[in-house]
């Protein structure tokens, strides 16, 4: 059996891309096993996909608590269940610049646009309004500044001219839950290295071809 690195997994709400993630992870020869889903938000219903599949789940309520009391006891609970890498899947909670660089190298997010393009919050709504042809998700390392760090990989989906912000969060959601067990693969076989902002992928190749949108 091979050594499967221990992932916490950190969500806020619905937790599809937690779902991705666990359903990668009871593949046999995925190089990660999640160890354990952590919630600020003690009604997010993730927590009760992790608990109905028997997976160790902790709720740290963050309402009304300092940034650096919240993080604290976040980081000696992922120290406590000996989490070797962490995933902010849907985490609604700005983490302190000591947290993150605690965790730098081995904490990854995914965001649901194609960065830099389209950080923070109702990003959806912003593509729509924007008229850019193309959206998508990336998965980044975390660093400091918010859906700012070094990209790992990222998914193009097109904004068809009827487009409505459910509709592409829709799109872009399936894409998510296909590149971000890829990404987390990749970082629990160590195959990622980071120079600058620029991240290199061990034995990966470039994706080939042009796409163009819209056609007629
Ligand atoms: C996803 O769109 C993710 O990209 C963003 O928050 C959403 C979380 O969805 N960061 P879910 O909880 O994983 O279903």
């Amino acid at each position: 059996m091979m050594d499967r690195k221990a992932v916490a997994v950190l969500i806020s709400g619905r937790g599809s891309n937690l779902r991705a993630l666990v359903e990668a992870a009871d593949q046999l020869d995925f190089p990660a096993r999640i160890a354990l889903v952590l919630s600020n938000n003690p009604t997010a219903e993730g927590l009760d996909y992790a608990q109905a599949k028997g997976i160790t789940t902790a709720v740290i309520p963050s309402k009304g608590r300092t940034r650096e009391d919240f993080d604290a006891e976040v980081n000696e609970t992922l120290r406590t269940h000996g989490i070797e890498l962490v995933c902010l899947a849907g985490f609604m909670r700005i983490l302190t610049e000591g947290f993150v660089q605690t965790w730098t190298g081995r904490m990854i997010n995914i965001h649901p646009s194609l960065l830099p393009a389209f950080k923070g919050v109702k990003v959806h709504e912003q593509v729509v309004a924007s008229g850019v042809r193309f959206t998508g998700c990336s998965v980044h390392f975390v660093t400091p500044g918010m859906d700012e760090g070094p990209i790992i990989i990222q998914a193009v989906v097109p904004v068809p001219i009827d487009a409505t912000p459910e509709t592409v969060a829709a799109a872009v959601l399936e894409q998510e839950h296909r590149i971000y067990p890829t990404a987390l693969r990749w970082l629990a076989e160590g195959r990622l290295s980071i120079e600058g902002q620029v991240v290199r992928v061990k034995d990966a190749t470039a994706a080939s071809g042009v796409m163009i949108s819209p056609s007629v």
